[in-house]
Parts: C-alpha cells; sequence; structure tokens
C-alpha cells in the first residue's frame, strides 16, 4: 500500500495524466496541452453541444473531454498531413495499424538506427503504412519532432531510445473508441476555412495555436513547411471575436507576449497566466518553465 502509494507520487504530471485518463496523445507533439490540463479543466463549459479543436496536435484536450463523460459531436483539424492521416486510421483502421506497428517496433528494436533510417527513406505505399511510419519515427526520433525539409519530406535524425514502446495498443484502441463515439470529423484544413463556416451558438472551441514567438529564434513554431506568422495570430484573434459574436465559448492558449496581450485586450478581465513546461526543446536545460496566457471570452 505504502510502496504503491509513493509510486502514485513519484509519477511525473503527465504520467499520472496517463495513469488516470482512459487514453492520453499517441503521438509526442510540440506544446503537447498534457501538463495544462488541470488548469484548463477549470475553464471547460458544463455543458455544449459540438467540440472544435482546430489545431489538434497530439489531441490532449480531446481525449481529457472524451475521458469526462461528455456526449459531443467533435470537429478535429490540423494542416499537418501525416498527423490528420494517422488519426483518420486510429479512428477507422485501429487492428490493421496495430499489426504493422508490432512489426515496426520488432524491427525496430533489433537494429535500431538501420532500421530508423530505412523507415524513413522509404515513402509509405498506403495511408495504413503512412500513419505506421509516422507513429514509429514520432516513438524512436529525435524528442519527438517534427520537422520537414523544403520538398516536405521528414527529416529528423534518431533519438536516443533503447526500447520505445512504439505500439501502445491499448492507448490505440481507447483513442480509436474515443474517436468513433464523438463522431470526429477529422479533416486537414487551415483553421480559418473551419472556424469561419462550422461553430455555431452553444458550441465549444479550443484554439492551442503555434505559440508566438517571444524572439525570433526562441520557439518551436513549424510543424509544416509553412509557419505560423503574427498574420496568421492578427486574423486568429479576428476569428476569436466573430466566434464571440456567434455565442461560441472559446478557450485560447498563448504564449505570454506583449503581442498576444494586445490582440486579446477586449478578453483581458477573462485572461489568466500560467506557468507551463516546453515539452520540446532540443537543449533538455532550456526545457524551462515559461509563461503562458490562457484567454477565454466568457466568465
Ligand atoms: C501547439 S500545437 C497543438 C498542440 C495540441 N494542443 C496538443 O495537445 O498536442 C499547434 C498545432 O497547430 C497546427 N497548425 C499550424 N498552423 C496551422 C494552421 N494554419 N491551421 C491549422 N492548424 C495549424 C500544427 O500542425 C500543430 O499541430
Amino acid at each position: 500500500m505504502l510502496q504503491q502509494k509513493h509510486a502514485e507520487h513519484s509519477r511525473s504530471e503527465s504520467e499520472q495524466y496517463k495513469y488516470n485518463h482512459i487514453c492520453y496523445p499517441f503521438v509526442k507533439w510540440a506544446g503537447g496541452k498534457t501538463q495544462l490540463l488541470r488548469t484548463l479543466n477549470k475553464h471547460i463549459p458544463s455543458t455544449f453541444n459540438q467540440y472544435f479543436e482546430p489545431f489538434l496536435g497530439g489531441g490532449a484536450m480531446f481525449y481529457y473531454l472524451s475521458s469526462k463523460n461528455l456526449r459531443f459531436i467533435s470537429y478535429l483539424s490540423d494542416t499537418n498531413e501525416d498527423l490528420i492521416n494517422a488519426y483518420k486510421i486510429v479512428k477507422n483502421k485501429v487492428e490493421e495499424l496495430i499489426l504493422l506497428l508490432e512489426r515496426h517496433e520488432k524491427e525496430f528494436n533489433k537494429s535500431h538506427e538501420e532500421y530508423y533510417y530505412e523507415l524513413r527513406a522509404k515513402p509509405p505505399r498506403t495511408a495504413i503504412e503512412r500513419a505506421a511510419r509516422f507513429i514509429a519515427l514520432n516513438k524512436t526520433c529525435y524528442n519527438g519532432l517534427y520537422r520537414v525539409n523544403g520538398k516536405g519530406e521528414f527529416n529528423v535524425p534518431i533519438g536516443r531510445y533503447r526500447k520505445p514502446v512504439i505500439c501502445d495498443s491499448t492507448n490505440l484502441r481507447r483513442v480509436s473508441i474515443a474517436l468513433r463515439q464523438s463522431k470526429a470529423n477529422i479533416t486537414l484544413k487551415n483553421y480559418k476555412d473551419v472556424l469561419s463556416k462550422y461553430p455555431v451558438e452553444g458550441d465549444f472551441v479550443y484554439l492551442d495555436p503555434p505559440y508566438s514567438p517571444a524572439s525570433e529564434t526562441a520557439y518551436f513554431t513549424k510543424y509544416t513547411h509553412v509557419g505560423f506568422t503574427g498574420k496568421d495570430q492578427e486574423d486568429l484573434a479576428d476569428i476569436f471575436r466573430i466566434l464571440t459574436d456567434r455565442n461560441c465559448r472559446v478557450l485560447l492558449s498563448n504564449s505570454d507576449t506583449p503581442f498576444i496581450r494586445q490582440l486579446y485586450k477586449d478578453f483581458a478581465k477573462y485572461s489568466e497566466e500560467v506557468i507551463a513546461m516546453r515539452a520540446i526543446n532540443s537543449d533538455s536545460s532550456k526545457r524551462l518553465g515559461h509563461k503562458e496566457l490562457l484567454i477565454r471570452n466568457y466568465p
């Protein structure tokens, strides 16, 4: 009993989350929100109809909502093609995916580097192969980073893992159920295309865009070959106001910079500063706490 208590205590926040919740992100993702969920939880509306997560990434918030016994239809989107393909496959073809991932795990553990670079160089032939390759590379690459070259080819080097779990079949099956239960509408779309059309009164929208950088080189903001610019942040703030006029509940997380504060100054009374850790930084000594802003359009 005592031992078990000690084990629970020594688990990191994200491990505790995994332990306590039904499912969790099936990829490691820069800017992932797992460690902020306890804070975000306070701001989840008690009822809503449809749920929108247009900067999906690892989808920590979606899984969290799924574990809360809420019933909702979800609209999940992102501009990263590999990621969106993987979500569709997890939703619709999870058993075939698991078979391929088991094979990747076995082969990777035989020859690590050789297998990693072979897999990285080989273009997949089908959507299922593409999803399996994406997940396997995510679990074995340096820091779980996603980076592509000018031609859109994944070019992250191998990470330092002795025996990585590439196929977490229990979690994948649970994710698949959560996606099907919420009739997830999974699309490869720019946030503007989704938000300008679909959310209506009574819906909940969680916005977690790439961070507005505190300096030119400070943070990682490139998840695809196109970055997220200051103009994108401004357009997003315009959409935030449009959704407010439509009576949607919108919760946004971003870095705490003067630029972001200025963009959302009309919502200052519903803003909160939080300290978060950056999950992905090539230099582990720089994985320090930083200030983030949570901005809502509702009390
Ligand atoms: C901070 S991450 C989201 C992390 C996520 N909340 C999680 O828990 O892992 C931002 C995401 O926005 C996506 N993205 C970047 N530009 C976008 C755009 N213009 N429209 C939609 N998604 C975009 C990136 O591919 C990335 O997955």
